[in-house]
């Protein structure tokens, strides 16, 4: 059931409270169905003119249960409270003190924002919109304010009290059974930077000084007995700190910093002041639970909730418009520290795939807005790819525009003109502008024009001339509510490869500007010629993927399989890898020919003989593209069947023609001596797993011995769950018995079924949909767990292309279905779920038309959607 239609919120229409609000006391008195909380506020009109002004304060389904001001009761007609809205109708004209005192049920709240439980603890959560829901406040990010908090709870059952900021009192209650903590933050920061938690918690310290030679006390909370599990996390956050103060020049800021893990949490983790909180799943791991990418994963999500401590807290953000202010930059902040601590080829490709698998599809569909969106309906809907990774990318390139030191100079000047405060997108662009002279506003573009850019390059040889031209031309699909695009700056790195492999000098170029192997386009239409150019070069374009753009050149796949060999750019090597198999991909889903299948299986081999290459790129350059990169390339009339089937006929072709080359490769690799999950053993293990399919998709034998003996020797989960994959998605002889015994191994440990679930869900047997709604009814599934649901549902509708489009339907049915069930309970978690429908004009045409009614029948839904679901399925539908 469509609710009323909320005003949109506008970017244009930012203007500042009427109020200043700069302290808060707050006090919780934690009961789990009747938590009572105070907050005083201390308030003064802006400026002269708003003083008398109404007072009007967010709430969120609050019960007001009484307010003073300045230390008096208040009448009942000089204030209105709803569960939505405290309005003070004629406050002061001068400074004044409020004391508001609301009562809330955490037990009861299931939308895990504001105060919740998870696992019988207290926890909060307060970014976008969370504080709302504790007490009546100016819940916005440009209200910043030193935060003093009083947590009081029963002592027995809650041993830990943590809040924001520096540790200042504790004690028990004289005759009672509680006691009480205050903690006091003296860095001014928004309310959604709020934190508390309560709960019986084990947890594990370690000493950090800092450059200055500050001590910090560092401590990760975990539930009792999983104390051994987060020695890599503290491990991480120690590396994270003294990178900050390497690279970046940052130093922590207080005297304690405090993370803790919850298994109940919508996002992956929350940069709260000195009190991070965690999904646990980016806290735990142990070889025999956590695979490799988890480790990963860990080492990312704790460096990115650390560097937020300056990039987020220390300069927030003037309003959620300019999220990428902090979002994009931290995702930078740890991309870089990723690379530093790993392979930064390695790195790159990674996260490539990861924007054009996430943030491309969302660009080019329904959903698509810009890294800066001008309008909202529902903040929680815009923690996107869009935000995240392009946003990241756009950092990117201003530093490759500027060149390290021009990068550092504003990032410096950045942090000395913006610390304490609430910023935006130009103050970040101005601070590169003056600290390098650098004029960006066509650059800044990029930040209010969505769309991916289509970059189309065609080079062409002079014999006689030596001369080697580029044409390059760009242009911007137009999207919702924005017809007409402006050309961008984009940054194209380039190398002109000899025959022999090495990239040729240019004596001198024209046109387009070009420095060194950057070429800065600026138009819409420029060629560059470059001149001295001995032999006829193969130009390697968008080296380190320079730009967010689809590239397409005039190279052939002769071309490609060249600079698969040659490239002195990794990055482009595995592009020119990935590029040829989309191609084969597309023509095998087209019963078409494919010329270029002998040379593209030498080249592989190639590559996988190629004792010089690092094992983890290798394993990355023998992968195929994923069946949504080939959807991708396609753009339309997508059938998601006849590309997985094109997808597992090349794997099978592969894993044929390389078969003795795979085979050595496995057996090289055998793991020796106990597990580790360094970078340069975790790319062991991915190259010996991708050799694994392969060999078991070239072999007839349904027993699959190999496949088999590698589940049951695995000492590790990332060997054990990568079999586990290959037995059930190849259906081989006793998958359900392996199943079985994971089941058996696993069933206490719920990071570890959460893979068990996923394994099942992601199969491509015609009978998933069937095992993922059976598996529902499972003791093990719980609709309240987002990790679970996630795992089970979230994945079956966003990596399970085949039969998740269905061509009957039915996947499409059960999505709308579930999303409808879950946002009863937990709107963010149904809103995130439904975006799997955002490719759906991409279809082909009975698919879409299935894709359309499901949508449809959403909004049409006997039952009131939350804001967050109804703002995805409408925006789907436009
Ligand atoms: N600030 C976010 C967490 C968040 C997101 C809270 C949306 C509320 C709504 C946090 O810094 C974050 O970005 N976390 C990411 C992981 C990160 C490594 C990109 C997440 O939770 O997925
Ligand atoms: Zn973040």
């Amino acid at each position: 059931m469509r609710s009323e239609n909320a005003e949109p919120i506008r970017l244009e229409d930012y203007t500042p409270t009427p109020y200043t609000l700069d302290r808060v006391e707050l006090n919780f008195n934690l009961v789990p169905d009747a938590t009572i909380v105070t907050s005083k506020i201390y308030l003064a009109p802006r400026t002269p003119e708003d003083a008398g002004k109404p007072l009007v304060l967010d709430g969120d389904e609050l019960e007001l249960v009484s307010v003073e001001m300045n230390g008096r009761a208040l009448s009942a007609d000089s204030y209105d409270a709803t569960a939505s809205q405290f309005t003070l109708k004629t406050p002061p004209e001068t400074a004044f003190s409020l004391e508001i005192t609301t009562k809330i049920n955490p037990q009861e709240n299931t939308k895990l924002m504001g105060l919740y439980r998870s696992s019988g603890n207290f926890c909060t959560q307060c970014e976008a919109e969370g504080f709302r829901r504790i007490t009546y406040f100016y819940d916005r990010p440009d209200i910043l304010a030193v935060y003093t908090t009083r947590i009081e709870a029963e002592k027995k059952a809650y041993p830990v009290l943590l809040g924001n900021g520096n540790p200042k009192e504790a004690g028990d209650i004289e005759g009672t059974d509680r006691h009480f903590a205050i903690w006091h933050d003296p860095h001014p920061k928004p309310a959604y930077l709020f934190a508390l938690v309560a709960g019986d918690l084990g947890c594990i310290s370690q000493k950090f000084t800092t450059a200055s030679g500050k001590p910090v006390d560092l401590n990760i909370y975990v539930e009792h007995g999983n104390e051994d599990r987060a020695d890599w996390s503290m491990d991480c956050l120690v590396r994270s700190m003294q990178w900050d103060e390497k690279v970046f020049g940052l130093e922590y800021d207080l005297d304690v910093f405090n993370i803790v893990a919850v298994s109940d949490f919508n996002m992956g983790a929350m940069e709260n002041k000195g009190l991070n909180i965690f999904n646990d799943k980016y806290i735990l791991a142990d070889p025999e639970t956590a695979t490799d990418v988890d480790y990963e994963g860990i080492e990312t999500v704790v460096a990115h909730e650390y560097f937020h401590n300056w990039t987020g807290n220390r300069i927030t953000c003037r309003d959620w418009f300019q999220l990428c202010l902090k979002e994009g930059l931290t995702v930078f902040r740890d991309h870089e520290f990723t690379s530093d601590e790993r392979s930064r080829p390695v790195k790159r490709i990674a996260d490539v795939k990861v924007l054009k698998n996430h943030q491309f599809p969302e660009d080019g569909g329904p959903l698509s807005h810009p890294v800066r969106p001008e309008v909202y309906k529902e903040i929680n809907n815009f923690y996107t790819a869009t935000v995240y990774e392009k946003g990241s990318e756009l950092v990117t390139m201003i530093k490759t525009i500027l060149g390290a030191d021009g990068f550092k100079k504003g990032m410096d000047l950045y942090f000395e003109r913006h610390d304490g405060e609430a910023a935006t997108i130009e103050d970040f662009i101005k601070s590169f502008e003056d600290a390098t002279q650098t004029n960006l506003s066509q650059f800044a573009l990029w930040y209010s024009q969505s769309g991916t850019p289509q970059l189309n390059v065609a080079g062409e040889y002079n014999e006689q001339a030596k001369t080697f031209t580029l044409k390059l031309e760009q242009s911007t699909p137009p999207t919702p509510g924005q017809d007409i695009k402006r050309p961008f700056t984009i940054p194209v790195r380039f190398g002109l490869v000899s025959p022999n492999g090495e990239d040729m000098a240019y004596s001198s170029s024209e046109g387009a500007e070009v420095r060194g192997d950057l070429i800065l386009l600026t138009e819409a239409s420029q060629t560059v010629v470059f001149h001295g150019i001995g032999a006829k070069p193969v130009p390697s374009l968008l080296r380190e993927f320079s730009a967010p753009v689809k590239l397409a050149t005039n190279l052939s796949s002769d071309d490609h399989l060249f600079l698969m060999h040659h490239d002195n750019d990794p990055f482009n090597r595995w592009q020119s890898a990935q590029t040829v198999a989309t191609d084969l991909t597309i023509a095998l889903s087209k019963g078409a020919e494919t010329p270029a299948l002998s040379a593209f299986l030498e080249a592989m081999k190639a590559i996988a003989e190629d004792d010089a290459l690092d094992n983890a790129f290798k394993a990355l350059a023998l992968a195929l593209p994923s069946e949504g990169d080939v959807a991708r390339e396609l753009g339309n009339n997508v059938d998601p069947e006849a590309i997985s089937i094109a997808h597992l006929t090349l794997r099978q072709k592969v894993g044929e023609a390389l078969y003795s080359t795979f085979q050595k490769l496995y057996e090289s690799l055998a793991p020796s001596g106990t597990f580790s999950p360094d970078a340069k053993s975790a790319g062991n293990r991915a190259l010996r797993t991708r050799t694994l399919s392969y060999l078991n998709a070239a072999q007839s034998d349904n027993s699959a011995p190999l496949t088999r003996a590698h589940f049951e020797t695995a000492d590790n989960m990332t060997d054990r769950i990568a079999a586990l994959n290959v037995l059930v998605h190849e259906r081989v002889d006793g998958y359900k018995d392996a199943l079985d015994a994971f089941y058996q191994r696993h069933k206490d440990t719920a990071l570890a079924m959460d893979k068990w679930f996923m394994v099942q869900a992601t199969s491509p047997a015609e009978d998933t949909l069937d095992t993922v709604k059976a598996l529902t009814e499972h003791p093990a599934f719980a609709w309240g767990n987002p990790n679970r649901v996630r795992a089970l549902i979230g994945t079956f509708v966003a990596a399970n292309q085949r039969r998740f489009n269905a061509l009957d339907g039915s996947g499409y049915t059960y999505l709308a279905q579930t999303v409808l069930k879950i946002d009863q309970n937990n709107p963010q978690l149904a809103a995130r779920i439904l975006n799997a429908f955002r490719s759906w004009r991409a279809l082909e045409p009975t698919r879409q038309g299935l894709a359309k009614a499901a949508l449809e029948s959403i909004i049409e839904a006997d039952q009131k959607l939350s804001p967050d679901v109804q703002d995805i399925a409408e925006r789907c539908l436009q």
